[in-house]
């Protein structure tokens, strides 16, 4: 996301309004499966700059966040010993290096930008490519951005209350101070919310090295024992816990074991999501169908093996139990071997958090101004504020969704209901890919993915989808998948027949002259 935001940068002094809608998740739009060669159709259009190391970042970038942080826990309760939630993390490294190869495959099929959207359109048509925006503009960006943070305000008010648990509401209040920020960084200037970007990546990074240095020296002293027996029950091994027996081969003890392990790939799918962010912006990488599948190949095993190691050097420090109880992993880790620098842990990752939901909300403006431009969604969503150029109110917009999904929910409720609505569309890409074989069988591929590879992952996402529905149906997952089909009921007249309501006309110039925002001339596409 940071190099995106630098070419936004210095795009946007060319052609001020020509970066938003090209830059990122969402956008581009379709164009039918030769993709377009921006440098020749559009003078203005970015460049194509995106080589394999910037590749590699931006998968990277995107993908470690919030989750390495907060997850590790939650990871362990769902799973119920040390061995499981390995495999569980390393399960999900493979699984999205298994997504990400088809994705590789449909990205240089169809090198336009916009991902999920531009191979629905190839594969299903219109409706399925709309329900996906209407989908990822209301539901899965605000809940990321939700997510991430919560993440951050858990770790900035933990370094604060170092004897007792934060209250929920301060971390509520926090996590919208947060959004609030970080909403008018993006509102106020691109440069700026590009600059605090990057700094906050290096934050990232510093908090990374810390835990895997730290882990290593204390496993050089032999700290070792909570990484044996790995796969017995950390509950059996704590004497005083009384372990509860379940009845052990009914039908109800497999469903409930199942859907566990759904949930337990949820929470660490969620540390590995972003991991189809090039997709997004195929359109501005250099030799596509070479740099793509490369990225994807050294950027996912990268982000794999960093997520081990940091899983090992919290086990390195403290046990299961003690990972559980703490609200703040990394904190603890911090508190326990970093002395007085201890406050480096929750610094850093509150840092990298922020810098993470600042991504997400860039991103997030992008798609939102993008799918309006389509007439996807309502005309005003797609105005750039007329000095600043930023699309504000696609920023606004997205940062209300966030702000009640703050309000009504926890960061472990809103994690299973992003991933449960994320997989149903990662599972339609896979589908798409395998249609698209049938219907598109000569079209040039110049990368072809071992067709196991999307079976594999499309029977997987349906088992994400549906195990945890049998095991324990929340309300969440009807509401996500009511949602989806409530798109159609505004497909039809608003997006396909194109009516727009008279009161529309006033609400968009209100609109206009309260945020100082225009309509932008610039055609993106
Ligand atoms: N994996 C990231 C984390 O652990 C979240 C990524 C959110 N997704 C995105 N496309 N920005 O916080």
């Amino acid at each position: 996301e940071q190099q995106q935001q630098q070419q936004q940068q210095s795009s946007s002094s060319a052609a001020p309004i020509d970066g938003p809608a090209n830059d990122g998740d969402g956008g581009g739009g379709p164009r039918g499966l030769e993709g377009p060669d921006p440098e020749k159709d559009d003078p203005v259009h970015l460049k194509r700059r995106v080589g394999l190391v910037s590749g590699v970042a931006l998968i990277v970038g995107t993908m470690i966040g919030s989750g390495i942080f907060v997850s590790p826990s939650g990871l362990l309760i769902r799973t119920g010993s040390v061995g499981m939630s390995f495999v569980v993390w390393t399960g999900c490294g493979l699984l999205s290096l298994c997504g990400a190869l088809a994705y590789a495959e449909l990205g240089t099929m169809n090198t336009s930008s916009g991902a999920e959207y531009a191979y629905f359109m190839d594969a299903f048509g219109a409706p399925p490519a709309f329900l996906f925006s209407w989908v990822s503009t209301l539901v899965l960006k605000p809940s990321q951005m939700a997510i991430i943070c919560l993440s951050f305000a858990q770790y900035a008010v933990e370094a604060f209350a170092s004897e007792c648990d934060p209250p929920g509401e301060v971390v509520k209040l926090v996590a919208l101070l947060a959004l609030v920020l970080i909403l008018l960084v993006n509102c106020y200037s691109v440069n700026l919310a590009t600059g605090v970007q990057n700094a906050f990546t290096a934050g990232k990074l510093i908090a990374i090295l810390v835990i895997v240095a730290g882990g290593t020296c204390k496993l050089l002293q032999g700290n070792t024992q909570h990484l044996r027996n790995t796969f017995d029950s950390f509950e059996e091994k704590q004497e005083d816990t009384t372990v509860q027996q379940q009845p052990q081969g009914s039908v109800f003890a497999e469903a409930e074991f199942y859907g566990k392990l759904a949930t337990a790939f949820y929470t660490g799918l969620w540390a590995y999501d972003g991991w189809n962010n090039l997709n997004y912006v195929t359109e501005e990488i250099k030799d596509p169908s070479r740099n793509l599948p490369r990225s994807i190949m050294i950027g996912i095993p990268l982000v794999t093996l960093c997520y081990a190691l940091i899983n090992v050097s919290y086990l390195a420090v403290m046990s299961p139990l003690e990972m559980i109880d703490s609200e703040a992993v990394a904190v603890t880790f911090g508190n326990r071997i970093l002395g007085v620098m201890a406050w480096l842990m929750p610094l850093s990752v509150a840092v990298s958090t922020f810098g993470s939901a600042n991504g997400t909300l860039f991103a997030a403006g992008r798609l939102c101004f993008a799918a309006s431009r389509q007439g996807h969604l309502m005309d005003c969503l797609s105005y750039v504020h007329v000095r600043r150029f930023t699309p504000a109110p696609g920023l606004i917009f997205h940062s209300l969704v966030a702000g009640a999904m703050i309000l009504s929910g926890s960061i472990d409720s809103l994690i299973d209901f992003f991933s449960f609505t994320a997989w149903i569309f990662y599972g339609g890409s896979m589908l798409a890919l395998l249609v698209m074989r049938r219907t598109r069988p000569n079209h040039p591929r110049p990368y072809r993915c071992p067709l196991a590879i999307p079976i594999l992952v499309l029977v997987i996402s349906i088992f994400l989808i549906v195990a945890p529905i049998v095991d324990n149906p929340q309300i969440e997952y009807l509401y996500a998948a009511a949602f989806i089909g409530a798109g159609m009921f505004f497909y039809v007249p608003f997006v396909k027949y194109g009516y727009v309501p008279k009161f529309m006309d006033g609400v968009n110039a209100f609109l206009q002259m309260l945020l100082e925002v225009a309509p932008t001339a610039a055609a993106f596409d």
